[in-house]
Formats: C-alpha cells, sequence, structure tokens
C-alpha cells in the first residue's frame, strides 16, 4: 500500500468459486475493494486454477489485491464472506431433491467456517438466494444483521436500467426498487418509482411504460442469459463488488438486501442501510394493498418451505 493511504487491510472470502465466484473475485480486484481475496472451493485444482489466472489481474491493477487459495475455517476469520458455492442440476434428479442439495451444500459450508469472526459479515449469492440466506442466518451464529443475501438488488439493477432504456434519462436519476422472495415472487414497487426524486408516473408522458411487461422481462432475464452462455457471472459479481465496497467503507447506501424478517421468521429483501455492521436498519417502503398482499404471501410460503427444511434436519 502506498504511504499515506490510510484504507485499513481487509480480507474478503468467496466461497464457490465457479463461474460467479470467480468473476466476483474478478470486479473486486479490479475495484481494489479489498486488501487480500481468499479463494475457497472443493475443486481444489479450480480453487488453484482461478488463484493463478485472478493473481495476474492483482497484478496488473495499481493497490494490487493479494489472492490466494484458503481454507472454509479461514474465510469464516475474514471482514466479508462471500458465499457462492453451488451445484450443477443432475439428470433425473427433481426440483425438491435439487433444493436439498443446494440447502446441505450451505449447510456444510456454513458449518466448515464456524466459528466466525464476530464482526464477520456474511453475503449470500446462490440460490435460492433467501431460503439459502434463511438457512445461513440460523446456522452461523453471527448476529441477524451480519447476514445478508444478494436477494433482489440485481433485480433492482436491471429494472433501472430497462426504465432508462425506455427513457431516455440516465440510470442514476431512476429510482425503482424491487422488494420480496427473489424470483417469481418479487415485487416491483412503482409507487415508490422515482426520476430524480419526482413520482414517475407524474414525470413521464401517460402509457410511456407497460409495469407489467417491464416487471416481467426483468424476471425472465436471468433464464435467457442462461438459455444463452449458461451462467450470469457478470452482472451478480458487479452488485458483489458494490455491496462489499459499500460494507467496508461503511458508506450507508441504501439498496434492497435480503435479510431476516422477525415479523415472517425468514430472510427476504426490503431496503436497507449497508455498513461495517451489516444491515444498518430498514427504510420503510410505502407498498399498496396489492404488494402488501403479495409481499406477505411469498413471505409465508418461504418461512413453510425453511420449516419443513428444519424438521428434516
Ligand atoms: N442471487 C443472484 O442474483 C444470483 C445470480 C447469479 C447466480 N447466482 C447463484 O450463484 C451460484 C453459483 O453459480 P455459478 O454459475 O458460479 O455455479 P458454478 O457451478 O460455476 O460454481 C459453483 C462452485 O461452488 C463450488 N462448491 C460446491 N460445494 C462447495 C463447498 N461445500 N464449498 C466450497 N465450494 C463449493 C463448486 O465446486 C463450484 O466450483 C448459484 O447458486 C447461482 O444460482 C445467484
Ligand atoms: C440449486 O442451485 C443451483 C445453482 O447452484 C440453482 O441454479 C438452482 O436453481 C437451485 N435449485 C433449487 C431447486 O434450489
Ligand atoms: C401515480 O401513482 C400513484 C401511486 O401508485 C397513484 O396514487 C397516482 O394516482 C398515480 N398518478 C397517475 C397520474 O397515474
Ligand atoms: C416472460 O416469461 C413468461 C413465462 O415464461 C412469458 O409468458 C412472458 O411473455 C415473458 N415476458 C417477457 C417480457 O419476455
Amino acid at each position: 500500500m502506498s504511504p499515506g493511504n490510510t484504507k485499513q487491510f481487509s480480507q474478503i472470502a468467496i466461497v464457490g468459486v465457479g463461474q460467479v465466484g470467480g468473476a466476483a473475485a474478478y470486479a473486486l480486484i479490479l475495484g481494489s475493494v479489498a486488501s487480500e481475496l481468499l479463494l475457497v472451493d472443493v475443486k481444489v485444482d479450480l480453487r488453484d486454477g482461478q488463484v493463478r489466472d485472478l493473481s495476474d489481474v492483482a497484478y496488473s491493477v495499481n493497490g494490487g489485491t493479494r489472492v490466494r487459495a484458503a481454507t472454509h475455517h479461514e474465510a469464516g476469520q475474514c471482514d466479508i464472506v462471500v458465499i457462492t458455492a453451488g451445484s450443477r442440476w443432475s439428470i433425473g434428479e427433481t426440483n425438491i431433491q435439487h433444493m436439498h442439495r443446494n440447502v446441505s451444500i450451505m449447510r456444510s459450508v456454513v458449518g466448515a467456517m464456524r466459528p466466525f469472526r464476530s464482526d464477520a459479515i456474511v453475503l449470500v449469492v446462490s440460490n435460492p438466494v433467501d431460503l439459502l440466506t434463511s438457512i445461513a442466518q440460523e446456522i452461523s451464529g453471527l448476529p441477524k444483521s451480519q447476514v445478508l443475501g444478494s436477494g433482489t438488488f440485481l433485480d433492482s439493477v436491471r429494472l433501472r436500467g430497462l426504465l432508462a432504456d425506455k427513457t431516455g434519462v440516465a440510470a442514476s436519476s431512476i429510482q425503482v426498487p424491487v422488494v420480496g422472495v427473489h424470483g417469481d415472487s418479487q415485487v416491483v414497487v412503482w409507487s415508490a418509482a422515482t426520476i430524480n426524486g419526482m413520482p414517475i408516473n407524474k414525470s413521464l408522458p401517460p402509457d410511456t411504460l407497460q409495469h407489467a411487461d417491464l416487471a416481467d422481462e426483468c424476471k425472465n432475464r436471468s433464464e435467457s442469459i442462461i438459455r444463452a452462455k449458461g451462467a450470469t457471472p457478470f452482472g451478480i459479481s458487479s452488485v458483489v463488488s458494490s455491496i462489499c465496497s459499500s460494507i467496508l467503507l461503511d458508506r450507508g447506501d441504501v439498496e434492497p438486501i435480503s435479510h431476516f424478517q422477525p415479523e415472517f421468521g425468514c430472510c427476504f429483501s426490503l431496503p436497507v442501510i449497508l455498513g461495517r455492521k451489516g444491515i444498518i436498519r430498514v427504510i420503510g417502503v410505502p407498498l399498496d394493498s396489492h404488494e402488501q398482499a403479495d409481499i406477505t404471501q411469498s413471505a409465508k410460503r418461504l418461512r413453510d418451505v425453511v420449516e419443513r427444511i428444519q424438521k428434516d434436519h
């Protein structure tokens, strides 16, 4: 580090360095977000290959992040642990069987990291993200505010981009929260959508936006990317980098992030203030009765799944 650089020594671990974990590491190095990146994977050859390839990136970036291989236990001692471990669908496997396999991966990853450093922040990216964040939160032994999931952050970024393309307004001047359980039941809070703070339906000529089509396009986007190229590494990796720098720099950014909802007993996304301690505070969103009902229904469904899984273990 250069003299006079007061940035503190910081470590981020990435657990599961496949497509998404590898791309997340790349984004974190280009952004010089942390001093050191620790890469963890059960596939040792893949992990070591990623360490070498990404070290080449680190050597070429000013302010160089150190990249090294690590164990699960070492990962639990970092400032931030990003969990991107996952499993490919096997032929003949049902959806339920695959979900259980995903849950056992999360249990084994979190189990192998315990006990965590007391101020570690865990960021779950693996899907189904809200279910796996709920599981990680329960078994981590960390305070609830320190276990988060990427949730609907990427969906909010995406929808903002779609609106920018439609209206010619810069994405940075558009706010449109997507909240709830990531996936089919996520909810766009159109009543809170603004252009530079002005309600969006008052700022645009009538019928500029087809709300339902835009919400669908936002939901369908991941699937169409996976159909075309087999994974969606770049979008999410940029979101991971942004969440990690909000945390390490204690920036107070407001974003929709999956976290524990005491009223529902599971994790899903609502806008929060992000800082070094994780979720600093929830920011209320004005929901109309439809939006509220949709969120309540999908949260209850998620809670049922979480409870059923707990009974099985
Ligand atoms: N939340 C989002 O918005 C979002 C977006 C894109 C992808 N994802 C999710 O990210 C995850 C990763 O996707 P991918 O395309 O990189 O998959 P991938 O198969 O390329 O990588 C997963 C990696 O996890 C490793 N792994 C498995 N079990 C492990 C364990 N116990 N410990 C350490 N590593 C382990 C595997 O060896 C593999 O290298 C998936 O769950 C995917 O659905 C989420
Ligand atoms: C299981 O995880 C994979 C990736 O890790 C994800 O693509 C898939 O949607 C998940 N499936 C279920 C049913 O949880
Ligand atoms: C704009 O949206 C708000 C909140 O959804 C609604 O109350 C209002 O009637 C809408 N205005 C117009 C002009 O459509
Ligand atoms: C999204 O997918 C659904 C179901 O697969 C389909 O009915 C809908 O037309 C798609 N919407 C867009 C905008 O692509």
